[in-house]
């Protein structure tokens, strides 16, 4: 695990800190500790961004001449072939004189059996690099994909049973076509095991490049924009959310991150095709999960954890299920946290501190965080998310990790009691 952290990330920490080194939200939650104050790291990024328009006619010539020939082009249910984007991109890849293997399919919430197939679909066709085009979704499975192909054991037991993580994976790049994840940016996936019910965060490859083109999610449905946008805010929070306690630089960053995507997704309900708004999201989604905000922080991620859990049982859409989550959380933690709480309630949701208690401003950012869910047409309950099968929330709560970042230590009651509330 540090082996990994030391190759592929940007923290390196004290001996003594290894066990609970934090900074990716896919890492925290195997620790049990509580209060970690990460201040020593070293940063640099693997991850080579080409953003704006036409970025993949300059990404994939460049990046490809460093590939060998076989190249698997891995995308969704077809949006990308609906939109052009498939096209455009294959016809970089055989002017580059490549040879395309197409692996199509991967759903949204992606299963561990479809990391399978397309790890077994590459060693069949000796792929040499793996080209994602799509969502979160797409970039994650290709993540593991990457790895597993280049493994010889299963990698899930790998990870979870034996705590041992790859070090070697097939080079791949990321087209995003649906931002808000991103996962872009980070070696962190989200992959259903449907054998075991769980919803796990996988560490994979890195993408060497991504490209960030906002006209490749102009076809987007309003539903997955704003539930994408939604995302960004939430990792924002999560991280902003972490321990240490007291604002440092990332803090001062998020926070603008934060209101930036919430002046953005408002300008999206005046006019969903807004560029700059769409513009700003993307680089907004692609910031949260650079590890910049992360930096010095251990973070939250608890509304993640318990959202992926009841996606491991329900399937539902990713930020829909944060939008939920979030302001029934934030009710039950906020007392626990209340600096934090009433400083993002002045700074983020621009609420004037006049004379008020730190308890009753972030309260009041609680409920800003409540309206705006609702001013953004997202759901507020599992039912109008469309969750039917109540009883699927005992387990979400009996099997969602605990986050040590989280400022409030909650139990497995609080936790089904918070689902309760959110039904
Ligand atoms: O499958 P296709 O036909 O491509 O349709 C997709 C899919 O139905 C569609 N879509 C994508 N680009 C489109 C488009 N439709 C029209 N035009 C386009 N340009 O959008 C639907 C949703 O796609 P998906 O990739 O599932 O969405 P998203 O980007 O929100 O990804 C969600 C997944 O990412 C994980 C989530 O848990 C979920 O599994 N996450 C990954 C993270 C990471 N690696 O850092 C962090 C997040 O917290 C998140 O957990
Ligand atoms: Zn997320």
């Amino acid at each position: 695990m540090i082996e990994m952290i030391r190759n592929y990330n940007f923290w390196v920490i004290t001996d003594e800190q290894k066990e609970t080194s934090v900074n990716l939200q896919f890492i925290y939650n195997r620790t049990s500790k509580e209060e970690i104050a990460v201040k020593d790291f070293i940063y640099s990024y693997p991850v080579k961004v080409y953003f704006g328009e036409k970025a993949a006619a300059k990404a994939l010539p460049a990046e490809l001449a460093k590939a060998g020939k076989t190249v698997m082009v891995a995308y969704g249910g077809g949006s990308v072939k609906k939109s052009g984007v498939y096209d455009e991109i294959c016809g970089y890849l055989k002017e580059a004189g490549k040879e395309i293997v197409d692996f199509s399919g991967i759903m949204p919430n992606p299963t561990y059996k479809k990391v399978q197939e397309g790890a077994a679909l590459a060693r069949e066709k000796n792929v040499d690099f793996i080209l994602a085009v799509g969502g979160g979704s797409v970039i994650d499975c290709c993540k593991i994909i990457a790895c597993q192909a280049a493994l010889d054991e299963d990698i899930w037991e790998m990870e979870f049973k034996n705590h041992i993580y790859p070090t070697e994976h097939l080079p791949m790049g990321a087209i995003v076509t649906a931002s808000g994840t991103g996962a872009e940016m980070n070696n962190g996936a989200v992959i259903t095991n449907e054998d075991t019910n769980e919803k796990a965060g996988v560490l994979g490859a890195y993408a060497s490049f991504a490209v960030l083109d906002v006209d490749y999610t102009m076809t987007l449905p309003k539903k997955q924009v704003i539930s994408g946008a939604f995302d960004t805010l939430s990792h924002s929070m999560e991280t902003y959310l972490g321990s240490p306690r007291d604002v440092n630089l990332s803090d001062e960053i998020a926070e603008a991150v934060m209101r930036n995507v919430i002046r953005n997704i408002r300008a999206l309900l005046v006019d969903l095709n807004d560029k700059e708004a769409r513009t700003e999201l993307m680089w907004a989604s692609a910031m949260a999960e650079n590890g910049i905000l992360k930096i010095g922080k251990v973070t939250d991620f608890q509304a993640h954890q318990i959202e992926h859990q009841l996606g491991a049982y329900t399937d539902c859409n990713h930020g829909q299920g944060l939008a939920v989550i979030h302001p029934v959380l934030y009710r039950h933690m906020c007392k626990d946290g209340v600096k934090q709480f009433a400083r993002m309630a002045e700074k983020v949701w621009e609420i004037p501190a006049e004379d008020k208690s730190p308890e009753q401003l972030a309260g009041e950012g609680v409920q800003a965080l409540k309206d705006f869910v609702k001013e953004i047409g997202m759901p507020s309950t599992f039912t109008e998310m469309g969750i039917t099968d109540k009883s699927v929330l005992k387990k979400v709560a009996d099997t969602c990790n605990l986050t040590a970042g989280c400022c409030k230590k909650l139990s497995r009651e609080e936790i089904l009691e918070i689902l309760e509330e959110c039904w």
